[in-house]
């Protein structure tokens, strides 16, 4: 797994939502009351753009269905059975990083 820079240092006072790509994943980066996180940016019900979409409660809410996937777990809210990948992401003094398989790593299983 590695380590992919994909922002510089932000102000976390403010929120905001991005598509993202790093690894050859398009990603979504989401800062709710000053937590970061990062999910896939493909929506598991039928693949609509999460970074579309808006952040409540601690979840973020697909455009398209408004299904609602929790930030932390990427545990879809109940009855919908599904999930979001979630991706660890930490914020250095550099900028944002998220870690991610590389396609290296992916095509060699290592
Ligand atoms: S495509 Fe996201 S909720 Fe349906």
């Amino acid at each position: 797994m590695a380590w992919y820079k994909i922002a510089e240092p932000s102000d976390l006072s403010k929120p905001f939502l991005k598509k993202i790509s790093a690894g050859g994943k398009s990603l979504c980066l989401v800062n709710a009351d000053g937590e970061l996180s990062v999910t896939a940016a493909k929506c598991p019900h039928a693949g609509a753009d999460l970074s579309q979409g808006w952040c409540e409660n601690g979840r973020l809410i697909c455009p398209f269905h408004r299904y609602a996937y929790d930030l932390k777990t990427g545990r879809g809210a109940p009855g919908q059975n599904d999930y979001v990948r979630i991706y660890p992401v930490e914020n250095r003094a550099d900028g944002i990083y998220v870690q991610v398989k590389s396609w290296l790593e992916k095509l060699t299983g290592k």
